[in-house]
């Protein structure tokens, strides 16, 4: 299966991308992930969006393209981020490319709570109209104080979060095989 990652922090040194990188990678036979770059896409414009600029039709096509999205997110301002709001909303108008298509949520923070109140509104977020696209229920990934259970290079060193991530995984890939082929409406 195929899947891209939406990361919500486009920074360097982003623990949200050094997360999705790590799921890449420990989970690489389970299914294929591709790590899409927000940055390059312009503010949502809803005198363009029959006409897009380039970087948002190969946008869209890519998250088209895949079996499943994982969202991984830091929580801004006890909400999701700007930068992933707007990805949101491209994805959502004219060709809405999310629905019916299955999601999971992940995110990381160095506080405690992990993204807590981010991951809420997402999911809140997909089931709007423009998106429709089914939340894996439970398996509720909060990476808190994330600056302690991982490394520089990103690999995560905390042994209870990697035998969570193992578990949660196995059961998203299973979910996802299964909403993939569901029809929607
Ligand atoms: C934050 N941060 C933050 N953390 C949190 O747990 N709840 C919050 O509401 C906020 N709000 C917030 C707003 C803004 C504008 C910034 C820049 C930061 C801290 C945030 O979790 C931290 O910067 C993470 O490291 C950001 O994720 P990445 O970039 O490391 O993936």
């Amino acid at each position: 299966m195929k899947v891209v990652a939406i990361v919500g922090s486009v920074r360097e040194d982003s623990y949200n991308k050094k997360l999705a990188k790590y799921v890449q990678k420990r989970y690489a036979d389970k299914f294929d992930l591709e790590i899409l770059d927000l940055s390059g896409l312009p503010l949502y414009n809803q005198d363009i969006e029959n006409n897009p600029p380039e970087a948002v039709t190969d946008f869209k096509l890519r998250v088209k393209a895949a079996d499943a999205v994982l969202w991984v997110t830091p929580e801004y301002n006890a909400t999701i981020p700007g930068v992933l709001g707007n990805a949101i909303d491209w994805l959502s108008r004219v060709e809405k490319v999310m629905i019916g298509k299955p999601s999971w949520i992940m995110g990381a923070s160095m506080g405690n709570l992990g993204t807590v109140k981010a991951q809420a509104h997402l999911r809140d977020i997909l089931f709007a109209a423009g998106l429709q696209s089914p939340v894996l229920m439970a398996n509720e990934v909060y990476v808190g104080a994330v600056h302690t259970k991982m490394d520089e290079a990103g690999d995560i060193t905390d042994e209870a979060t990697i035998a969570f991530l193992d578990l949660v995984v196995a059961n998203f890939q299973q979910w996802m095989e299964q909403t993939a082929k569901t029809q929607y409406a």
